[in-house]
């Protein structure tokens, strides 16, 4: 039994310890915001936060999930994702829309640990979130937008 946190309640999984957080997160907790785009950490689409940071839940076995808290894009909510979803609405960041969970938990996660960003930090930070529709200038004006409004309520 592999007992972790996700979005803010404990939950309890009898799964294999090998079994990909994103698998777990998808088919056994029905949060299926997560995406799962190649499963070898190579797209970004899985992307959840560990302990509060942005990593490819494709790539985590279960057993090393025990005791952790696990955010995903349904259990978001912080001053950085807020100020992320509002630009992501304003530049209309998204097309198809499959990649764009995975780049909004990337961009809170970037804006926590980065509050201004510069065009090379944006494009570092966000180069494992691969979006086929091509949305990324719209997603860096948007991590600018987003950094702005939040250093103006600081
Ligand atoms: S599905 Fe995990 S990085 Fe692509
Ligand atoms: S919006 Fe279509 S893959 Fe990114």
């Amino acid at each position: 039994m592999i007992e972790f946190t996700v979005n803010g309640e404990r939950r309890s999984l009898d799964a294999s310890p090998d079994t990909p957080l994103l698998w777990a997160i998808r088919d056994h907790l029905q949060l299926t915001g997560t995406k799962f785009g190649c499963g070898i950490a190579a797209c970004g689409a899985c992307t959840v936060h560990l302990d509060g940071n942005a990593v490819r839940s494709c790539q985590i076995p279960l057993s090393s999930v025990q005791g952790s808290h696990v955010t995903t894009i349904e259990g978001l909510h912080t001053r950085e994702a807020q100020a992320v979803r509002a630009a992501w609405v304003e530049h209309q960041v998204p097309q198809c829309g499959y990649c764009q969970s995975g780049q909004i938990m990337s961009a809170s996660a970037l804006l926590k640990s980065n509050p201004k960003p510069s065009d090379g930090d944006i494009d570092a930070f966000m180069a494992g979130n691969i979006c086929r529709c091509g949305t990324y200038p719209r997603i860096r004006a948007a991590i600018h937008e987003a950094a702005h409004a939040l250093a103006k309520e600081a």
